[in-house]
């Protein structure tokens, strides 16, 4: 605990050492900050003493059994880096140079033209890519960035913190709890020309809503009209639709275009290695030349935020993208976790349609990734945590990876009876 009273000992010369105790309230004028909306909800799960008690606010895959899941792959990766018994040497500004390589691969595509013209930094995860991202534009594109209505709730701090103007497009529609296209391509149309425009490739945090392929090929075309810069937030590839390659298709679309763009990665969800803090920051370039300008700056930014990465979890990750038969073995617990949460999904709307509702939740199923928009206001999630210790987040969000075989039923009942 930190106190707020800090002790000074004076010592005066020539009369020996003399102890004064002063105190010095350097901090008592501080308010207590508002906690993470996120982490004030598991705190108040915890103290829930209702054995039925059910956690849906955490952005964090759960097993079957509602654990913590290690993947397989993950398991064998560690084992042989651990067998390896490497050095703990610094890793450089950049990072691991290989993993770097591996990582730009699986967002563009082995064999994508434009990763000659790219340059990736490792990154303290998707957060600590962004945020490095968000220095980077603050320096050299000081515009306002705009991002989705609604999006993850640390883009705006993590923007703004770097001191960034955070602003807004359309693009979630309330009534159809699904994508107001219309209301997108006419809100980035109306963005000034030269911002830049953040993107999430897939599995849309917290709404669950992603544009379908064609919808890409008109956002790409409006942004491209109005001349903004592409930053694509990809903290989900593969957990979407258990498919890699396809939930990487709108960066690739967007390249394959011809724009200059920044990628964030995070191998967080679709690795589980959380903790770690495994991800990576690219920007793909008009040149080989402008790439290694840009990544020279970059390193400017991070040597004084945390000078170099850590090197265990993307030793891990490495192992994984660079062993065909370990990959394939990572690619198929991709899918586990990707399907399991669509069957939840479809248990969910089951479970509705069993308890007698006649409201259409079919948004539950046409949604993707970890999260779901449930459509529930503010007055039924208060209900569903008060009266059924059901927590999720204010905007009504679950996180699918929250519900079991053994919960969906009283998630189902508890949901058809606060919105009858
Ligand atoms: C949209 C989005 N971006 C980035 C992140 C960053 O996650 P991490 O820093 O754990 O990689 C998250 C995590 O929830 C997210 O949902």
């Amino acid at each position: 605990m930190i106190s707020s009273t800090r002790k000074v000992i004076l010592t005066c010369s020539g009369r020996g050492t003399l102890g004064v105790a002063r105190n010095m309230a350097w901090w008592s004028h501080l308010e207590m900050a508002p906690l993470d909306p996120i982490v004030g909800l598991t705190e108040l799960f915890k103290e829930d003493s209702n054995p039925q008690k059910t956690n849906l606010g955490v952005g964090a895959y759960r097993d079957e059994n509602g654990k913590p899941w290690v993947l397989p792959s993950v398991k064998t990766a560690e084992k042989k880096v651990m067998d390896a018994q490497l050095d703990k040497e610094y890793l450089g500004i950049v990072g691991d140079q290989e993993f770097n390589k591996l990582s730009i691969k699986l967002a563009l595509g082995a064999d994508n033209p434009a990763l000659e013209r790219t340059t990736t930094v490792q990154a303290l995860s998707g957060t600590g890519a962004l945020r490095v991202s968000a220095n980077f534009l603050k320096k050299f594109n000081p515009k306002a960035i705009w991002l989705p209505v609604p999006s993850w709730g640390n883009h705006t701090p993590i923007f703004g913190h770097a001191g960034l103007e955070v602003k807004g497009y359309r693009y979630y529609n309330e009534k159809t709890i699904g994508l107001d296209v219309s209301g997108m391509l006419d809100a980035i149309s109306k963005i000034p020309e030269g911002d830049t425009i953040l993107l999430h490739p897939s599995a849309h945090n917290p709404t669950g809503v992603d544009p379908s392929k064609e919808e890409w090929q008109q956002i790409e075309e409006v942004v491209a009209a109005r001349k903004l810069f592409p930053l694509f937030d990809m903290a989900y590839q593969g957990f979407a639709s258990g498919d890699i390659d396809r939930d990487a298709f709108p960066v690739r679309h967007f390249v394959e275009k011809g724009h200059s763009v920044a990628l964030t990665q995070s191998y967080s969800k679709n690795m589980g290695l959380y903790g770690l803090r495994v991800g990576a920051l690219s920007f793909v370039c008009e040149s080989a030349e402008e790439a290694k300008r840009v990544e020279s700056q970059v390193k400017i930014i991070i040597r004084p935020m945390y000078s170099m990465p850590p090197s265990h979890g993307v030793r891990i990750a490495k192992t994984i993208m660079s062993d065909p038969s370990l990959r394939s073995e990572w690619t198929g617990d991709v899918k586990t976790m990707a399907n399991r949460i669509i069957g939840m999904r479809h248990a969910l709307v089951d479970g509705l349609k069993k308890q007698g509702s006649s409201r259409d939740w079919s948004h539950i199923t046409n949604q993707i990734g970890m999260f779901c928009f449930t459509g529930l206001n503010p007055d039924q999630v208060l209900k569903m945590r008060e009266d059924y210790s059901i927590y999720m987040t204010k905007d009504g969000r679950v996180s699918v990876a929250g519900l079991t075989p053994k919960n969906v039923e009283y998630v189902a009942q508890a949901l058809h009876n606060v919105s009858k």
